[in-house]
């Protein structure tokens, strides 16, 4: 397996060999288990990534570059700077947090510099890369009977007949007057950048290869209202006839709307917007039909920053999922509710925005062949401040297992402690990626880590198996793990103990599943339109059309299950005694506002 002699009449030889590794890689070993762990480990400098302030990244997990390595950056770099005093700072930080949960900021990209290191090491790396790469075409053919073979939602011609959605014309100030603000979507970051390119924000450079070669943009994850807009656009079975439309898209931009007013203003800026398009919407002669309930929404942000009780002035949020005109609509958003049955959890959105079916196998080819050295990792911060949060013991823990695992972890001082290479390399080298819940139950980090292949470790079924109910398979032991919350909080299991003893072959099995989900939640390009896949909003739109099918036959009615039941009844279709409903006995918002009103 040493490929550092190399002569150029030996090359057969070389590609012979290459090809036989090629083959072992495709079929998942485990590599961190070849060798040895501490083997593997071993030259690391730094395997546990403290990231402070604004501190230059050391090139973090190592990817490609240090396979057998002399890692001798690190050590110096981890500063002590950037200290925080939790305790004085906690509200303005509290603050802070709901502005960057998961906490993965974007910003514009910078060209990473060189990385100075020796210069065989260097060579060494570029023949290893290129080995992998000899014949990109077999590797190419050979992914796209995979897929073929496997895929599940493949796309075929299909008739518009049923599918239709009609896109109501709303007056400017619904949508494009809003992100004419964009200085003010975020206090502490200016977001007109993440606009660009139909808000896929700016394009991603590639230092050392971290990502494949097209489709990468900086993206902010509040911007899928935008996206989501932008793909409607080029959606196959749009019409101007409501009357056979078995939907009625509202392009509204109320996360972005919303963000505008979270912090200082009063609940009248929140909600003037909303009440303004409810009205609006109840006057026009498409509303009749169907008392709305035909209509939909795509919103950018968690479902808690909309349901403030309508008679708290001093709570979190607008009230618009309480006005009567929203509850009779269908809402898509990142975190939908598990006590309501009008909201449906859609994806995050990504770094990644294929332009191509081959942006997506090409990817997920490298994803497949990846060397994954660590067993797991966590990117994110601790919740000081909220007493019941696992963040600390899982930062604890993460730290007990180094090697075996690594954290990135991140302060509030510095808005750009991550950038998405960093985030990316980290997850495409572990093989575990733990998904705590923070203020609420979802993260963006959940959709970096499977769109790494690494396989996300839930610690509540609130963080995406009640959530994604139209882009996750429902057999959530296939491509995930689950460890209770309680568990880990009270009981001191150890997660390093739990991921272990997983067999090999499970993990393999696990993987691939990850790596197969990776098309569907993804949204890809605006300008382009994958053919082979459905992307994340293709099932978002099959959801859709699907529920409003459901409702047209049953003369939209309402639903048939008490509301607060919702979680069970849409992902077990009963509402029967079950062993998850302790995870969904307390009410993780209703916190989130107590401790926004203590800290007013
Ligand atoms: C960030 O770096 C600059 C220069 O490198 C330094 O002046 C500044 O104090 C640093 N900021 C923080 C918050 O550490
Ligand atoms: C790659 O493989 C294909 C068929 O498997 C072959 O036609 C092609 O010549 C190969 N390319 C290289 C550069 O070896
Ligand atoms: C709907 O009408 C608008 C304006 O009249 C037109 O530009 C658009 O192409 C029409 N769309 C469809 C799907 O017919
Ligand atoms: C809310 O704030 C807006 C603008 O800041 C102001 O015009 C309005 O009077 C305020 N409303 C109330 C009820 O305080
Ligand atoms: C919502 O739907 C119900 C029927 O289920 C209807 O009675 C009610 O008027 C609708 N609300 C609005 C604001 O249209
Ligand atoms: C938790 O378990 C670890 C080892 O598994 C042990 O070192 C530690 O003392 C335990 N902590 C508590 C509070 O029981
Ligand atoms: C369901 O949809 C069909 C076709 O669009 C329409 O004719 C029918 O009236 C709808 N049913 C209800 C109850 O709205």
């Amino acid at each position: 397996m040493d490929h550092t002699s190399r002569p150029r009449n030996k090359i057969g030889v070389v590609l012979c060999v290459f090809f036989i590794c090629w083959c072992v890689m495709i079929h998942n070993v485990k590599w961190y288990d070849l060798s040895s762990p501490i083997t593997a480990f071993r030259h690391q400098g730094n395997p546990v990534e403290i990231v402070h302030t604004n501190t230059t990244l050391p090139a973090a997990a190592g990817s490609e570059i240090s396979i057998t390595g002399n890692n001798d950056r690190g050590d110096d770099k981890k500063n002590s700077d950037g200290e925080i005093n939790w305790l004085k700072d906690a509200p303005q930080l509290e603050a802070l947090e709901k502005e960057l949960e998961p906490v993965l900021k974007k910003f514009k990209p910078k060209p990473m510099e060189k990385k100075k290191k020796n210069k065989p090491m260097e060579e060494k790396r570029k023949q290893k890369s290129h080995d992998r790469r000899v014949n990109e075409t077999t590797i190419e053919k050979v992914a796209e009977q995979m897929e073929e073979h496997r895929s599940r939602h493949r796309v075929t011609k299909r008739s518009c007949s049923g599918r239709y959605i009609y896109v109501h014309d709303l007056p400017a100030r619904f949508n494009d007057d809003i992100l004419d603000d964009c200085r003010s979507f975020n206090k502490w970051q200016n977001m007109c950048p993440s606009l660009e390119n139909n808000g896929l924000g700016p394009p991603l450079v590639n230092p050392q290869r971290v990502l494949s070669r097209s489709g990468w943009y900086s993206t902010n994850q509040f911007l899928l209202e935008v996206i989501f807009r932008n793909r409607m656009k080029q959606y196959e079975c749009l019409t101007n006839d409501s009357s056979i439309a078995s939907a009625i898209y509202v392009p509204y931009y109320a996360g972005l709307d919303i963000s505008r007013y979270l912090f200082d203003h009063n609940t009248s800026s929140r909600d003037a917007l909303s009440l303004d398009l409810a009205e609006w919407l109840r006057e026009r002669p498409e509303w009749e039909t169907a008392s709305g309930k035909n209509h939909f929404l795509v919103i950018g942000r968690i479902t808690w920053d909309f349901r403030r009780d309508p008679d708290d002035d001093d709570a979190w949020g607008s009230k618009l999922m309480s006005l009567p005109e929203f509850k009779n609509m269908t809402i898509l958003t990142i975190e939908k509710s598990p006590w309501h049955s009008n909201d449906f959890g859609i994806p995050y959105p990504t770094y990644f925005h294929p332009g191509s079916d081959h942006d997506v196998v090409e990817w997920q080819m490298k994803m497949r062949r990846h060397r994954r050295r660590a067993l797991f990792s966590f990117a994110g911060a601790p919740r000081p401040g909220m007493e019941d949060s696992i963040r600390e013991k899982i930062i604890d823990q993460c730290l007990a297992s180094a090697p075996k695992c690594r954290l990135l972890q991140c302060s509030y001082y510095n808005l750009k402690c991550y950038q998405p290479i960093d985030v990316m390399r980290l997850f495409k080298n572990s093989v575990f990626c733990l998904q705590p819940p923070g203020d609420s139950f979802t993260r963006r980090s959940t959709f970096d880590s499977i769109l790494a292949g690494c396989i996300p470790v839930f610690f509540t079924p609130g963080s995406a198996y009640i959530q994604y109910l139209w882009h996750l398979p429902r057999d959530f032991h296939k491509y995930s793990v689950l460890i209770n919350e309680e568990d880990v909080q009270h009981k001191n299991v150890s997660i390093e103990q739990v991921l272990s003893q997983i067999p090999t072959t499970k993990v393999s099995e696990m993987r691939d599943q990850v790596i197969r989900l990776i098309p569907h939640v993804v949204y890809a390009d605006p300008k382009s339109k994958l053919e082979k896949f459905k992307d994340a909003f293709d099932l978002s739109v099959d959801g859709v059309v699907d529920r409003m099918d459901r409702l047209n036959k049953s003369a939209w009615s309402v639903d048939d299950f008490e509301e607060k039941w919702s979680w069970k009844y849409l992902l077990f279709g009963s509402v029967g005694k079950h062993d998850w409903d302790d995870y969904f006995r307390f009410s993780r918002n209703q916190k989130v506002k107590k401790s926004d009103i203590e800290d007013n």
